[in-house]
């Protein structure tokens, strides 16, 4: 979809314009296109040089990402990434300002920053859980200044986790993150075992069988056509009115699909048959449909409130359990939930669906521990401004608010959010479980 805007900010008077009014600038973002994760050279440091400083330098070789330790006056970087586990104090903290400070203006565009930190509940001394909780500001503040396209993470290691962070720093080193800032995620130890990068990396979900609902359009086509060319078999489900639509993508992609209404009684029985009958068991299930019918509380209907909580978030926890019951999501298998910054920050209008997305992380934060001895991983996605058919129905100038107010002064694209599912749904990833990640471009309305 093309951001007139962002086009006329490029042109030479657009250009003069934005820099002499201080209007948003947004820039073009890099977006994987095949070929090797990162193009350019990772520069690596540690405050302590301990034990994740090793498990880091493995990763990005795993990985096949060029990464130094020595940095260099001339050179441009695509990624900085440190390593603050061992940083156990206040004052140790300037470790990130003698890192950061000399070499900031040496990030390429795009670039990608990945602060390392250690799960701060599990600090040895209240020191330490200042210093590793300090990291949360630091990270969303940078992300907030780096510019250009660029962003920032934050990874926080359970005691053990710092094996199993190649897909995660591939992930948040690549431009398969590009609107993904400012935001923080747990790799814990239940699914460390199997936590283990597949060898083919272009084809990391090969043998896997993807359900993906709401698959017709928007962000579940683009969830439908990325799990497709990570390697993994799709279905797509959608509703009748969209059967032409649905077929053509499922059918693009040597998939299946199934025609329903996710809230009807039966669709729990009938999804369960489909997958039986035709591809055995799933591997990764996309809770991706999604409606909105919005009007202030005093105006709010029953029925429009019972049809949004229904379809976010009531639909998904029946199938789900109706699949778990039956045995048809295999081990090391991946749980996604599609939450909303609405969820997070709340929204004018939006009580009904609020409510069923915020609901939607308290679900999947449950569930997440309820799958962990199948080996299993539940996470939520809680997109911010994407531009898709949903959002045209906002009037244009909460739209226009909308799409700007973030660090990257744009909206995402589908692709956005399916890049950020793929990771998820990685074996490499089974680390990753209960998160919530924002892929708002670090939205400016509340945290996430
Ligand atoms: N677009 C955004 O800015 C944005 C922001 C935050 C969250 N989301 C969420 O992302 C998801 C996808 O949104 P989108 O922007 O692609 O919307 P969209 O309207 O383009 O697509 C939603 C899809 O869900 C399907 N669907 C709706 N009700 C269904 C039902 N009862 N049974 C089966 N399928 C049903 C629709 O037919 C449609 O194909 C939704 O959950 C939405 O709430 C979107």
């Amino acid at each position: 979809m093309s951001d007139r805007y962002q086009d006329l900010a490029h042109n030479p008077i657009g250009k003069f314009l934005v820099k002499n009014l201080g209007l948003p600038n947004p820039p073009y973002l890099e977006r994987y296109e095949g070929g090797p994760l990162v193009s350019g050279t990772v520069l690596t440091g540690s405050a302590t040089q301990g034990p994740v400083a090793k498990a880091v330098t493995a990763a990005l070789k795993s990985a096949k990402i060029d990464a130094t330790g020595v940095r260099a006056d001339s050179k441009k970087y695509k990624g900085l990434v440190f390593d603050a586990t061992g940083i156990d104090s206040a004052a140790g903290l300037v470790a990130l300002q003698e890192f950061f400070t000399p070499v900031l203006r040496q990030l390429a565009s795009s670039g990608r920053v990945v602060v390392i930190g250690s799960a701060p509940e599990e600090a040895a001394s209240e020191g330490a859980a200042i210093a590793q909780r300090g990291l949360e500001g630091f990270t969303r503040s940078l992300g907030k200044e780096v510019g250009g396209g660029s962003t920032a993470n934050l990874v926080y290691l359970a005691k053990g986790a710092e094996k199993a962070l190649e897909t995660t720093l591939g992930f948040f080193l690549s431009p398969k993150s590009a609107y993904v800032s400012g935001q923080v995620v747990r790799l814990g130890t239940t699914g460390i075992t199997t936590a283990k990068a597949p060898k083919q990396q272009d084809k990391p979900l090969a043998g896997k069988v993807a359900l993906v609902t709401g698959a017709s359009r928007g962000l579940g086509e683009a969830d439908m056509r990325t799990l497709a060319r990570d390697g993994a078999t799709v279905i797509g489900l959608d509703v009748p009115p969209l059967e032409a639509d649905l077929k053509a993508v499922a059918e693009d992609l040597g998939g299946t699909y199934i025609v329903g209404d996710i809230t009807s009684p039966d669709a729990p029985a009938l999804i369960a048959d489909h997958i039986r009958t035709h591809h055995g068991a799933v591997d990764i299930v996309v809770h991706n449909a999604g409606i909105t019918r919005d009007k202030r509380l005093r105006n709010m209907k029953a029925e429009n409130w019972q049809l949004v909580v229904d379809i976010s978030v009531g639909a998904p926890q029946r199938i789900t359990d109706h699949l778990l019951e039956q045995g048809l999501i295999n081990e090391g298998g991946s749980i996604v939930g599609i939450a909303s910054i609405a969820g997070i920050a709340g929204n004018n209008g939006q009580t009904n669906y609020a409510s069923a997305k915020a609901g939607v992380i308290g679900w999947i934060q449950s569930l997440a521990d309820r799958v962990a001895d199948r080996g299993i991983t539940a996470n939520v996605i809680a997109p911010g401004f994407m531009e898709t058919e949903m959002v045209k129905t906002i009037p244009l100038g909460v739209r226009e608010a909308g799409r700007r107010m973030n660090s990257m002064s744009q909206g995402g694209l589908p692709i956005d959010v399916a890049e950020t599912i793929a990771w998820l749904a990685n074996p490499g990833s089974n680390a990753v479980s209960g998160n919530v990640v924002g892929v708002n471009g670090q939205m400016l309305l509340g945290a996430s």
